[in-house]
């Protein structure tokens, strides 16, 4: 009896959980000296191989850190084979990247983004030379607090620059729901399910689920995206990876075949700024969005059992629509997150060369 009554008391908290109204994201604690100097380093260019890409080509602020593409841009030669996720609020994900492939630390992905060949292609010991020999980097690294610049220090100091970018002023915030919005609420939470997996403050549970999102053939009809896709499986240790046409998401890293096709749960966080949407950019509207929701989903042997055929009529798509957008809010271009060089009193660089000899 007093088993059941655990366990009905936990069920009702888990609901309550789930239903909870949301609450503001609350900044992160990060160094503003290593910050100042990941922001800058995450504008730079010189931190691809052949210094055409930043991080903020892929992620750019006014489109709340994606890049508008279905697939991600990529290194020269190469093309890529994932949607370029938003970075808002990411330093609260407990496992990154569509597959969840890293789980660690935010530190590790900045790596991956820098060393990958068809991302950025650097290798660490030239881009450690290199902001060597920009005295802005030696000055900002010094006031970071580290001796000189260094590759494990540039990607501390990306880390601390993404975990300022923490989302503000969305309607589910200040409580300025319009109508249609709270009623999209009540659907999102009662018999859209949607809240069992986009659940907390971000909208997302950080865990990978099949929801049977089609596929983008756009993939395999390119060899720049093809290869650099047999390129990743292959490291994955994937079995079969030349004959693949199909992104096996956390499969990848479990080798369980229940994961195939599952990604992870992304955070419904600055929608309005972030299409087109899903792992590899299937959809490029809310509204086609809801309606592949509304249909229970797409066809997949393994889709998660909760999604079932909803029977939405067109107001209530409407409202759900209406409350997807209230979860976004102000945007990110601006100066707290944009490199302007000006904005940086630094001794140029004929001075720092004649103070040197
Ligand atoms: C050429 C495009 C490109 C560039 C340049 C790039 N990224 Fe990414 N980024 C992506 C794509 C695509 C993904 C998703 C990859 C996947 O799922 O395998 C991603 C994922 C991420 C994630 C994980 C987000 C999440 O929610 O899982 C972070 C963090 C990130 N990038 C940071 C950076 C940083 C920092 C840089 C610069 C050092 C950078 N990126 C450069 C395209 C890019
Ligand atoms: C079983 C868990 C689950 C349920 C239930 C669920 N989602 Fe999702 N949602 C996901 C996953 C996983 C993805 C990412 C799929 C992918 O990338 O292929 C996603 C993606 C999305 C996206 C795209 C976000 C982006 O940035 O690409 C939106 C919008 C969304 N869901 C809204 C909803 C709504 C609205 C409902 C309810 C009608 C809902 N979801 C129900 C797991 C779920």
């Amino acid at each position: 009896m007093l088993k059941k009554l655990t366990l009905i008391c936990s069920l009702l908290a888990g609901t309550a959980a789930i239903a909870q109204d949301v609450v503001p994201i609350p900044p992160m604690d990060v160094n503003a000296a290593r910050a100042e100097l990941g922001k800058r380093l995450f504008y730079d260019t010189r931190l691809s191989g052949d210094t055409t890409l930043s991080c903020s080509s892929c992620h750019q602020p006014d489109k709340a850190f994606t890049d508008g593409e279905a697939l991600s841009q990529a290194y020269t030669g190469a093309g890529h084979f994932r949607n370029a996720p938003t970075l808002a609020n990411v330093g609260y994900r407990d496992a990154w990247l569509h597959d969840g492939r890293l789980g660690t630390n935010l530190n590790d992905v900045a790596r991956e983004m820098i060393t990958e060949t068809y991302l950025m292609n650097m290798d660490m010991r030239i881009m450690q030379e290199r902001l060597k020999q920009d005295p802005i980097y030696v000055e900002m690294f010094a006031a970071a607090g580290m001796s000189e610049p260094g590759n494990g220090g540039a990607r501390n100091a990306l880390m601390d620059f993404m975990k300022t970018i923490v989302s503000r002023g969305a309607a589910v915030d200040t409580g300025t729901l319009s109508s249609a919005a709270e009623r999209g609420k009540g659907i999102f939470e009662g018999k859209g399910s949607c809240s069992s997996c986009h659940a907390g403050a971000r909208y997302t549970d950080d865990k990978p689920h099949n929801t049977g999102v089609p596929d983008n053939p756009d993939i395999w009809a390119s060899p720049e995206r093809h290869s650099a896709f047999v390129t990743y499986a292959k490291f994955m240790g994937v079995e079969n990876y030349m004959n693949l046409r199909e992104d096996l998401g956390a499969y990848i890293r479990t080798h369980k075949d229940d994961t195939k096709r599952s990604f992870l749960t992304p955070t419904l966080r600055e929608l309005v700024w972030t299409a087109p949407y899903m792992h590899n950019g299937a959809f490029e509207t809310l509204e086609e969005v809801v309606d592949f929701y509304d249909a229970g989903g797409g066809n997949d042997p393994l889709k998660d059992a909760r999604l079932k055929p909803l029977g939405l009529v067109p107001s209530e798509k409407a409202d759900l629509v209406a409350y997807l957008e209230a979860m976004s809010g102000e945007s990110f271009d601006t100066d707290e997150y944009v490199w302007r060089e000006d904005d940086y009193d630094y001794v140029p660089i004929e001075d720092w060369n004649n103070a040197k000899n």
